[in-house]
């Protein structure tokens, strides 16, 4: 059975506190993810927000400038794959900054009245965070132009002759901005974050592990520490993913009345589909056909969707970043192609079969 749990966002209905993944190519199991628990586990410190130390620095220096001059940080872009830390950075800033934080995303900006709506119920210092910003739309956009420039929008009232354009002020205030999908965001909007647009890196080894002991600390998770590795190693380099392979194996050991050792690790993740390097069953997919019927590539993405028929955001956010990241794939102009060593992974792996 490919019980395959992969972990790809709902792209259609993301929402802030995301813990509904729908599922990929081939999966059979639609889950919810523990909110309450996913809460506990987002840092509530800079300190306990591992990685991304350039990012760190970077913000340290913006947010500190900014405090001494009394004014609110100017507008900061994250960008990158689903599940890196883009929400929680946001949260963290304003946690560090003492601001409230206003949330929303760039589907539920459907026009420019919503969007003036949420601006000018701002007060003065607030952050303004926009998930998903590359789904905004033009019109949307353009209003937004001006209040990330200037602090002013410009709103049509009435319709026909008796329409009037009112200029409104707008309060001080921060936006802040995540998107897994740069390329969609124009050059006009990405240029007015003039805080910073930065991209969030896959994590380390060495950070992933620190991730997943932090995590079993705090869910009260006894393992051995051979088995904390073992989870990290298959974690897609993804602090949510190992934090949810984290709470699936503890779950395994628990039904199995087992202690959480290396051996229970290797069984729980197979029995979700997950293999030795975190590849999920429709990342195994993807390369399968990659190879089976395009001779390991060039292939363009739209026709890998189309193959498999998947949705290309999909496989371009989710599955994509994570078999580049692991070489088993290279992106050239002709489109995808399948790697030695991704064509070596495969081989061992239908030696197990
Ligand atoms: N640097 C980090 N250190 C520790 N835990 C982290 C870190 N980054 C993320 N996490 C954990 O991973 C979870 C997912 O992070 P987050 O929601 O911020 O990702 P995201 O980049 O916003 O994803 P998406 O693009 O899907 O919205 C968090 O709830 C938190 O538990
Ligand atoms: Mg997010």
């Amino acid at each position: 059975m490919s019980s395959d749990l992969d972990q790809n966002p709902n792209l259609n209905e993301k929402t802030e506190e995301k813990g509904h993944f729908s599922p990929g190519i081939g999966d059979e199991i639609e889950q919810t993810e523990d909110l309450s628990l996913d809460q506990t586990l987002r840092p509530s410190k800079f300190d306990n927000y591992i990685g991304q130390s350039n990012i760190k620095d970077n913000l340290h220096i913006l947010l500190t400038a900014a405090k001494e001059r009394n004014h609110p940080p100017e507008h900061i872009l994250f960008y990158g794959p689903p599940g890196l830390g883009k929400t929680t950075l946001a949260h963290l800033i304003a946690k560090e900054t003492g601001v409230q934080m206003k949330v929303t995303s760039g589907p539920a900006i459907e026009r420019v009245g919503d969007l003036a709506s949420v601006l000018t119920n701002l007060s003065p210092g607030d952050i303004l965070f926009i998930d998903e910003i590359h789904r905004l739309n033009k019109t949307v956009e353009e209003v937004l132009y001006p209040a990330m420039e200037s602090g002013q929008i410009d709103i049509i009232i009435g319709k026909g002759p008796s329409a009037r354009s009112i200029q409104l002020d707008l309060p001080p205030f921060t936006l802040i901005a995540a998107t897994t999908r740069i390329a969609m965001v124009s050059s006009p909007l990405r240029s007015r974050f003039s805080g910073g647009v930065f991209k969030l890196e896959f994590y380390t080894d060495e950070e992933i592990e620190q991730i997943v002991k932090n995590s079993s600390k705090i869910l009260k998770v006894e393992a051995e520490n051979d088995a904390l590795v073992e989870i990290s190693k298959r974690s897609r380099s993804t602090p949510r993913t190992a934090n949810y392979l984290l709470k699936r194996c503890r779950d395994y050991a628990q039904i199995n009345r087992t202690d959480l050792t290396k051996e229970a690790v290797q069984k729980a993740l197979e029995l979700i589909g997950i293999d030795s390097k975190g590849l999920t069953h429709s990342d195994r997919i993807i390369l399968r056909t990659l190879i089976d019927k395009y001779n390991g590539g060039p292939v363009g993405l739209n026709t890998i969707a189309a193959s498999l028929s998947e949705d290309q955001a999909t496989i371009e956010e989710f599955n994509e970043p994570y078999l580049i990241q692991l070489g088993f794939i290279e992106r050239t102009p002709r489109g995808r192609v399948v790697t030695d060593i991704g064509y070596k992974h495969l081989d061992e792996k239908l030696k197990d079969l």
